[in-house]
């Protein structure tokens, strides 16, 4: 099993690599001035609105507001996700991506879910061998039109009946009962007694994205209650997270193009038993933004397929609102309706590959679907129904990446309402800069921004880093960014030698990433010549430590009237009463 790669490995390999180089191997660049150009990779243009800096390390493109660093180019333009990117662009600088013996070392937080790793992969081999022997789950698989292959590729298995299965084949130490209990593979009730969680099912292993087990599903064979039972959330699971069926999709398909989202396992698996094997399922809940955007980093067609009765439609819009935000040019979602009764497994077995994927083909576009569900029960010949259909259409609309598909869909509504599509847009945007207000002042004249100013001035230039001094009280302070700014500037100050995209790509899987990536390509008044970039941040730090003594001043000041103070706070109340 491959092991963690190690963080340095990761940052070296950022730093050396060049952002020009791995784009232009790519998309052909033209230098213009200090940047490097072209016609952007992800929407259509004519006229490059796609620059490359040399100097930041960063790609921007002034079109479609698309953005990153070399790793994240390639994670864009090839659809890869992280791990895959790293290894990709190591190759390309001729280098193995090492891998953490995670088994010796236990220094780290993910090294904690090394134990659940290792007891769901022996438990999923266990159900395999067990799927092996029993001719009541083997006849039940056969029943149902799967074939062995197929089980194999989707690493199908059968948990026997009885309570203590698992204990009894597992041993009772009380690291393997710790790690049953942790990934929910043992139940306790209210005796304090364990037993097996999944017993008389067919198991479906659910993978993460490298493959590994993080948890199963489990269906009842013929009758009974609940139909599919499922792991619980546990530390390596997370049902919003996870797409059932995408690592098994990926290793099938070489150059996947697009992805079906079906409702349910079986769905995944017999489609893959008749060749359409690019199939996959949220986990029993609705799709979340955050598996249709691990979808959409896998292919640029997403079809979303669903009973045509009252809950599939009701299920498809809520797949088309989380959809919305994630559809920059080039991606596309449509929704295929099948036949009430029928889901993706018996419509298939019905009618076979040729016709289902016939049926594919001719999948709703995502603003078909819109246009017929808003226009319900709309008059649109009538000046309300107009109005009416605009109103309802807006707020969504407005969700859309900046794009040339979004203005097609404002002229499509233009065009159903007799209104100005412009004007329609304009008000649109409007309209949405109204609700973000502006953030209470503080009494002290406080520069704006000086938050993202200062981050923004140490990502680019980390090595300012040791010109200047961060309080510690930056590090729990209520002001937003400044904790941000604490947490970077101390790493800069243990890993010296970092470089500006090596430094934004720790950040990667945390909230504030999309912040710092546009921190990355802010420019900011002052910064040209270095020596007064220096004095810049110097500045910037000066007034936001002021802002925080404001506040904490406030926070303090109000607390010795309400509830007064302890000696510690007392103390820090006169430091900055004086100050
Ligand atoms: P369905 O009830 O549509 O079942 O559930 P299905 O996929 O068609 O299954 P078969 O064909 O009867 O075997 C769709 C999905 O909803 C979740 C499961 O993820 C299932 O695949 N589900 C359903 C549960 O989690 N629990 C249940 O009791 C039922
Ligand atoms: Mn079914």
């Amino acid at each position: 099993m491959a092991g963690r790669i190690p963080q340095n490995f990761i940052d070296d390999l950022i730093s050396r690599a060049d952002i020009i180089e791995v784009i232009n191997a790519r998309v052909p660049l033209r230098k213009k001035g200090k940047e490097y150009t072209a016609c952007c990779p992800f929407h259509n243009e004519k006229t490059p609105s796609f620059t490359v800096s040399d100097s930041k390390q960063f790609y921007h493109c002034f079109g479609c507001g698309a953005h990153g660093t070399a790793l994240g180019f390639i994670m864009e333009y090839e659809n890869l996700d992280f791990v895959d990117a790293v290894e990709a662009l190591a190759t390309e600088y001729n280098l193995e991506v090492p891998r953490e013996n995670t088994h010796f070392s236990s220094t780290n937080s993910k090294d904690d879910k090394q134990p659940l790793y290792d007891i769901l992969e022996k438990v999923s081999v266990l159900f395999k061998q067990q799927l092996k022997t029993s001719n009541k789950a083997i006849q039940y698989l056969q029943q149902r039109g799967l074939t062995g292959e197929v089980a194999k590729a989707y690493q199908i298995g059968y948990a026997p009946e009885g309570w203590n299965f698992l204990t009894d084949h597992l041993g009772t130490d009380k690291n393997t009962i710790d790690a049953l209990i942790a990934t929910g593979l043992l139940v306790i009730n209210e005796n304090d007694k364990q037993y097996d969680r999944f017993r008389d099912r067919i198991i479906f292993p659910i993978t993460d994205r490298r493959g590994l087990i993080i948890g199963f599903g489990g269906r009842v064979i013929d009758q009974g209650e609940p139909k599919y039972l499922n792991s619980p959330e546990n530390a390596v699971f997370h049902k919003g997270q996870e797409l059932y069926g995408l690592y098994e999709a990926r290793k099938a398909v070489r150059n996947l193009e697009q992805l079906i989202i079906v409702e349910g396992y079986m769905d995944v698996v017999a489609l893959a038993q008749h060749g359409v094997n690019y199939a996959i399922a949220s986990l029993g809940t609705a799709t979340t933004s955050e598996q249709l955007q691990r979808a959409f980093r896998t292919v640029r067609t997403v079809i979303f397929c669903y009973d045509g009765d009252q809950a599939g439609i009701k299920a498809a819009w809520r797949a088309l609102e989380n959809a919305l935000p994630l559809l920059r040019d080039g991606f596309e979602a449509k929704f295929l309706f099948l036949p009430e009764g029928e889901d993706p497994d018996s419509m298939i077995r019905k009618e076979g590959k040729k016709n289902f994927e016939q049926r594919l083909t001719s999948a709703k576009p995502l603003s078909e679907f819109l246009f017929e569900r808003l226009s319900e029960n709309i008059n649109v010949n009538t000046s309300e129904g107009k109005s009416s259909l605009t109103e309802k259409a807006r707020p969504l609309l407005s969700k859309l990446p900046e794009s040339v598909f979004k203005d097609l869909l404002y002229q499509e509504l233009a065009s159903r309402t007799g209104l100005n599509a412009s004007k329609l847009q304009l008000s649109a945007t409007v309209n949405n800069t109204v609700i973000v207000s502006s953030k209470p002042k503080s009494n002290r004249e406080i520069k704006q921004n000086a938050t993202r100013d200062a981050i923004a001035l140490l990502l680019q230039s980390p090595k300012l880093a040791f010109e200047v001094h961060i309080p510690d009280s930056f590090k729990d302070s209520a002001i937003q960014g400044l904790p941000l700014l604490y947490e970077i500037h101390k790493l800069i100050q243990s890993h010296p030698e970092i470089t500006p995209s090596a430094l934004l790509e720790r950040w990667r899987d945390n909230n504030n990433f999309s912040a710092l990536q546009k921190m990355m390509q802010r420019n900011i008044v002052g910064s040209d010549d270095p020596q007064n970039t220096k004095n810049v941040l110097v500045d910037t730090i000066k007034n936001l430590i002021d802002k925080n003594n404001d506040h904490r001043y406030e926070i303090l000041e109000k607390k010795l009237q309400e509830t007064g103070l302890n000696e510690t706070e007392l103390g820090e109340y006169k430091a900055l009463f004086t100050r």
